[in-house]
C-alpha cells in the first residue's frame, strides 16, 4: 500500500518526501509533464526541498502524470491550486478537474483527503458529488476528510512534523482515518468535528495575518506622515508579555495564500448575505502599500535633486519573502512596474530568482546606482556592504532599524 499526492507544488513535494522519509511509498502525480520529468530525475523545483533530499528516497517515490495509478494507493491527498479568476472570485477548476479525474480511478476501502485552502463546503458540497460519480459513496464506501497545509515556505522551525495538524472528516471514522495518516508523519493532531470546521479554521489563520499585516501597514503610512519612526514603534509595542503579537510594516502582501485566500471566503459570505469588510478593507490596504512605497522612492530621489525618470535604481529582493524564490503576488513586481512607467531604469538584485523575464531583467550584483532599495531582505544578502556602496538607500523591511545615517530612509 502506498500514499498518493495529487498537485506537486509548494505543498504537494513536501508531502511526497515525508512520508517517504517515513518509510512510506508514495505516489505522486501531476498533470505538469516538465514538472514530473524533473523529479523523476530527481530534480526538485521547490527550495525547500533540496534535490538531494529527494534523491534519498527515490526508491520510495514514484512520478507520474497517470491519474490512474491512484487506484491501488491506500491514501490520496489532493494538494491542487485554489486561485482567484480575473474577477477575484474562487476558481476551483483545478480542484474540481482533480476530483472528476479521482472519481475514474479511487477504489472502496481509500482515503481521500483534500489539503488546498478553500471555503467552507468545498469538501461536502464540490468534492462529494464529483467523486461518488465513482458509485461509491462518500464516508461508506472511502474516507474523506479535509486537513489544510500550514507550510511556511523557507521555514525552517516549523516544519510538517512540528506543526499541529488539523483534520475534518465526513464523519468520525472518516476522521479517524485521516489521524491514523497523519500520525505517521506529524507529532501532533488537532480532530475537529466537521470538514467545514478544518476548512473555515485554515482561512482564519490567514485572514488573521493579512488583517493584522494591514493595521500595522495602515500606521507605518500615518507614522511616515508624523514623523514617527514605525519601526521603534512596533519594537517598543512588542516589549508588551501579554495581549499583543507583533506584525511588521512591509511593501505589501505576497505569496499564493495571503492575497488569495481570505477573498474565497469573501465570496462565500455573499451568499449568506454577509459583506466581510475586514477582508477587503485589509486587502485594500495592503494593495496600497507598493504605490505608498513608490511615493517613498519618489522623495528619496527627490532629496537628491532626481526625478524617477533615468534615474538608476536598484531594487534588492524581489521575491514575496525573505528566503525563498516565490514570485507570486510579490510586490517588488508591481514597484518594479510603476517605477518603469514612469521612466525608472530598474535593476535588481536576488539570490533566488536569476530572472524576470517579464521585464527582461536579470538579477545584477549590487551595481553603481542612484537608489537602493531594500524590498526583501534575504539572509545571504551583505546589506551593509550594499548600503555602504549606494549613494542613497530606502530600506522597507527595517534592516536598518535604529540606523541615523542621512542617506538611509526606512519605510
Ligand atoms: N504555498 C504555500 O505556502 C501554501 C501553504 C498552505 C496552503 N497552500 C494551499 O495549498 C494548495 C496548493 O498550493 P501550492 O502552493 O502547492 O500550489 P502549486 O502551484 O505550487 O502546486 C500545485 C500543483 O498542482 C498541479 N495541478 C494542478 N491541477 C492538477 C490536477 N488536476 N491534477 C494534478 N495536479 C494538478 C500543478 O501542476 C502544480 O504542480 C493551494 O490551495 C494553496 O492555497 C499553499
Amino acid at each position: 500500500m502506498s500514499i498518493g499526492i495529487v498537485g506537486l507544488g509548494y505543498v504537494g513535494l513536501p508531502l511526497v518526501v515525508a512520508f517517504a522519509e517515513a518509510g512510506e511509498d508514495v505516489l505522486g502525480v501531476d498533470v505538469d509533464v516538465a514538472k514530473v520529468a524533473g523529479l523523476k530525475e530527481g530534480r526538485s523545483h521547490i527550495e525547500d526541498i533540496p534535490s538531494e533530499r529527494l534523491q534519498a528516497v527515490a526508491e520510495r517515490t514514484t512520478f507520474t502524470t497517470r491519474a490512474v495509478d491512484l487506484h491501488e494507493t491506500e491514501a490520496i491527498l489532493v494538494c491542487v491550486p485554489t486561485p482567484l479568476n480575473r474577477n477575484r472570485e474562487p476558481d476551483l477548476g483545478p480542484l474540481l478537474g482533480a476530483a472528476r479525474t479521482l472519481a475514474g480511478v479511487i477504489a472502496a476501502g481509500q482515503l481521500i483527503v483534500l489539503e488546498s485552502t478553500t471555503f467552507p463546503g468545498t469538501t461536502r458540497d464540490h468534492l462529494v458529488p464529483l467523486l461518488e460519480e465513482s458509485g461509491l459513496e462518500a464516508g461508506k464506501d472511502f474516507a474523506l476528510a479535509f486537513s489544510p497545509e500550514r507550510v511556511d515556505p523557507g521555514r525552517t522551525d516549523y516544519t510538517l512534523a512540528n506543526t499541529p495538524k488539523i483534520v475534518g472528516g465526513l464523519t468520525e471514522a472518516c476522521t479517524a482515518r485521516a489521524l491514523e495518516v497523519y500520525g505517521r508523519v506529524c507529532d501532533e493532531l488537532v480532530p475537529v468535528s466537521t470538514p467545514e470546521v478544518a476548512e473555515l479554521a485554515k482561512l482564519l489563520e490567514n485572514i488573521f495575518r493579512s488583517v493584522n499585516i494591514a493595521l500595522v501597514n495602515e500606521l507605518a503610512m500615518l507614522a511616515d506622515r508624523m514623523g514617527i519612526d514605525i519601526w521603534e514603534v512596533v519594537d517598543a509595542a512588542a516589549t508588551k508579555p501579554f495581549g499583543f503579537m507583533r506584525f511588521e510594516p512591509g511593501p505589501g502582501m505576497g505569496g499564493h495564500c495571503l492575497p488569495v485566500d481570505p477573498f474565497y471566503l469573501t465570496w462565500k459570505a455573499r451568499e449568506y448575505d454577509m459583506v466581510t469588510e475586514f477582508i477587503e478593507l485589509a486587502g485594500k490596504v495592503n494593495k496600497q502599500m507598493p504605490y505608498f512605497c513608490l511615493e517613498k522612492i519618489e522623495r528619496s530621489l527627490n532629496e537628491a535633486g532626481r526625478p524617477v525618470k533615468d534615474s538608476r535604481i536598484l531594487i534588492v529582493g524581489v521575491s514575496y519573502k525573505a528566503g525563498v524564490g516565490d514570485l507570486r503576488e510579490a510586490p517588488a513586481l508591481k514597484i518594479i512596474e510603476l517605477l518603469r512607467d514612469r521612466g525608472g531604469d530598474v535593476a535588481y538584485h536576488d539570490p533566488h530568482v536569476p530572472e524576470l523575464p517579464q521585464f527582461g531583467l536579470r538579477s545584477v550584483e549590487p551595481a553603481d546606482c542612484d537608489l537602493a532599495v531594500i524590498v526583501t531582505a534575504h539572509p545571504e544578502v551583505d546589506h551593509g556592504a550594499m548600503i555602504d556602496a549606494a549613494p542613497s538607500v530606502l530600506d522597507l523591511r527595517g534592516m536598518t532599524r535604529g540606523l541615523r545615517d542621512a542617506k538611509v530612509r526606512q519605510l
